[in-house]
């Protein structure tokens, strides 16, 4: 959620912080600030709204000094609404200790009474201020910043990304995390801490992945890490795997394009070195361990949020129809409230792109309290769940920018494909059958480069619908959660209100709204149950719904039909879904474009939901 990154070194500390607080705004945020350690002083400049009105505001306000040591933070405000004050860093008393964080002090209230008691002033509303004045008063008796860092998070319960600076010891910063993600960065010389790798990969590609419970004290010549209860920790330095040019826009207008246009290579990825095309099988390293836990299961529960949610949907029909495994599929936030009766014969898949859900996390931690085997399904390589679980598969789709999931989507239902092929085969699935699916599967990235040749008709759909007020899509079987996807799609960046529902669903009330000005999306592959799916077509043309339909290239039947229609090449029925949403993202993505809105920073949206 927040964005943190901070600088020790022989640099000019401040361009690093800016250049870094750039890259990590399509995190979404509302406010920024740096601080700047100089001159045994901690200066702090922060302001509401975009860093380049915290960039204008630096160039009016008096030149602030050459610093080698500082910090930068975009905020997403949860604890007081966004302004100045709020902004983070956050100083205590004196202004000589500085902190910026990203997550939630749940205990916060209770502490800052305590402090106020004992005489410290809070300038602002939020939970985060309370960690500079606390501090503060620790380090009044404990002269030593690691540990009075240590000592005070014995104190506090919640989640943070913290970093730590004073001007008592302008040799250092301190970092903490706890559920919310932090990463130090090694160069010759010069340390940096971010909340993601965006921040500082111009600089580094050495780091290292803080887990929950550490602190770290970073000085411009290397790092020492203990638990808060002063466990010396050995940490493994790792290499970032993605360049710089990855998180550029590579030429398109919006990253979530690009992120559209990657898919070819992405679910490639996905399959690179699993899918053993001509053997008909398919190895996963990271679920090698758990082999026998994956047959012997009792069921398979698979969880996740929003776009991840609905890739769980498709896998479900996967696993059941091919691998012959009962599965279900639960929403996490509900998930982790519900007292879910778990077993240790169940397996739980966590989807999750960015590895930090909150609601997603909670769910993992209370199925594993329970018992059952819990294995992750991300994109973002040492993030929170993948470091949590006991074992599992990286999707591969890279840094994923754009607000609005798209290639992960997609990398993730070519996992869960790869899963279900594999368990498929253990089995006693017949090598002849599994070859068939897994050419299927291997031919899956030419096809949706094939969707791209012809993009102009669904720009054209953006232009005629760009006025709607309302849409619905409709599908069946694995196409049911596309349905939903789209109509997801659709109201994250173009804020059109849309629902998705299984067709048959129409008659038993949805299908009141239809009118002359209700566009009706159709997934409409030629698959065994598309004739159920063309009298739900029949019903919707009845009413004079506008109907578009997503079908297949070789289906002339849907011309007399639909009054738009949108081909997709034909593949498998259950692996339909990784090109058949295709057209629904780029359907939305124009008609954000159309109606002006922010495709990478959709309003009231976050890339990553760390609080719940
Ligand atoms: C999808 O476009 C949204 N960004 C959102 O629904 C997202 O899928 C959800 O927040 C889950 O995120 P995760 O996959 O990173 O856990």
């Amino acid at each position: 959620m927040c964005g943190i990154v901070g600088y020790i070194g022989p640099k000019d500390t401040l361009p690093i912080l800016i250049e870094g607080l750039k890259r990590l705004e399509y995190r979404g945020y509302d406010s920024a600030g740096i601080a700047l350690s100089s001159n045994g002083k901690i200066l702090v400049r922060k302001k509401a709204g975009k860093v380049a009105d915290l960039v204008a505001d630096l160039k009016e306000s008096n030149e602030l000094p050459q610093a080698h040591l500082g910090m930068g933070h975009t905020r997403w405000a949860t604890h007081g609404e966004p302004n100045d004050i709020n902004a983070h860093p956050h100083v205590d008393c004196k202004g000589e200790i500085a902190v910026i964080h990203n997550g939630i002090i749940e205990n916060y209230l209770a502490i800052k009474t305590r402090l106020k008691q004992r005489g410290h002033i809070f300038k602002s509303e939020t939970d985060t201020e309370i960690l500079a004045h606390l501090i503060e008063e620790i380090y009044k008796t404990k002269k030593d910043l690691f540990g009075a860092v240590r000592l005070a998070l014995r104190e506090v319960r919640g989640t943070y990304g913290l970093v730590v600076l004073s001007s008592r010891e302008p040799d250092k910063f301190i970092a903490a995390r706890m559920g919310s993600p932090l990463i130090l960065g090694l160069g010759e010389g010069e340390s940096f801490v971010a909340a993601d790798a965006a921040a500082i990969i111009a600089h580094t590609r050495q780091v290292v992945y803080l887990n929950d419970g550490e602190v770290a004290e970073v000085t411009a010549h290397g790092f020492e890490t203990k638990t808060i209860y002063d466990v010396s920790i050995d940490k493994a330095i790792e290499e970032i795997t993605f360049d710089l040019s990855q998180i550029e826009r590579g030429g398109y207008e919006h990253f979530m394009m690009k992120e559209i246009h990657e898919q070819p290579e992405t679910i490639r990825n996905a399959m690179r070195g699993r899918l053993l095309v001509e053997e008909g099988n398919v190895r996963l390293g990271g679920l090698e361990h758990v082999r026998d836990k994956l047959l012997d299961a009792r069921r398979f529960i698979i969880i996740g949020c929003g776009t991840s949610w609905h890739a769980g949907l498709v896998g479900e029909y996967m696993l059941e129809h091919i691998a012959k495994v009962p599965t279900e599929v639960e929403y996490a936030s509900e998930f982790r409230y519900r007292s879910p009766v778990i077993t240790n014969n169940d397996v739980v898949f966590l989807i999750s792109q960015s590895g930090e859900t909150a609601d997603t996390l909670a769910a993992l931690r209370e199925a594993k309290a329970k018992g059952a085997t819990v294995l992750g399904i991300v994109n973002v390589v040492g993030s929170s769940i993948p470091r949590e679980t006991q074992g599992g598969v990286y999707v591969h789709a890279g840094p994923e920018i754009g607000v609005a999931s798209t290639k992960a989507f997609t990398s993730q239902l070519t996992t869960l494909a790869l899963i279900t092929l594999m368990i498929a085969r253990e089995k006693g699935m017949k090598k002849e059958e599994a070859v068939v699916l897994t050419r299927e599967l291997d031919a899956i990235p030419g096809k949706v480069s094939q969707i791209f040749k012809n993009v102009e008709p669904i720009r054209a759909l953006a232009r005629e619908f760009r006025d709607s007020k309302n849409f619905l899509f409709l599908g069946r079987g694995a196409n049911f959660p596309v349905a939903l996807e789209g109509a997801l799609k659709l109201k994250e960046i173009s804020y059109i209100h849309a629902e998705g529902y299984p067709a048959a669903e129409m008659k038993h009330g949805p299908i009141a709204l239809i009118d002359e000005k209700m566009p009706v999306v159709f997934v409409v592959p030629k698959d065994s149950i598309y004739e159920k799916v063309i009298s739900n077509i029949q019903e919707v043309r009845a009413r004079k719904g506008r109907i578009i339909a997503i079908a297949n290239e070789d289906d002339h039947e849907i011309n007399s039909m639909a009054d738009y229609v949108i081909r997709v090449p034909r593949t498998y029925g259950f692996f339909g879904p990784i090109l058949n949403v295709i057209p629904l993202q780029l359907l939305a993505y124009y008609m954000a474009v159309e109606r002006g809105c922010n495709v990478d920073q959709p309003r009231n949206l976050a890339k990553s939901v760390t609080v719940e």
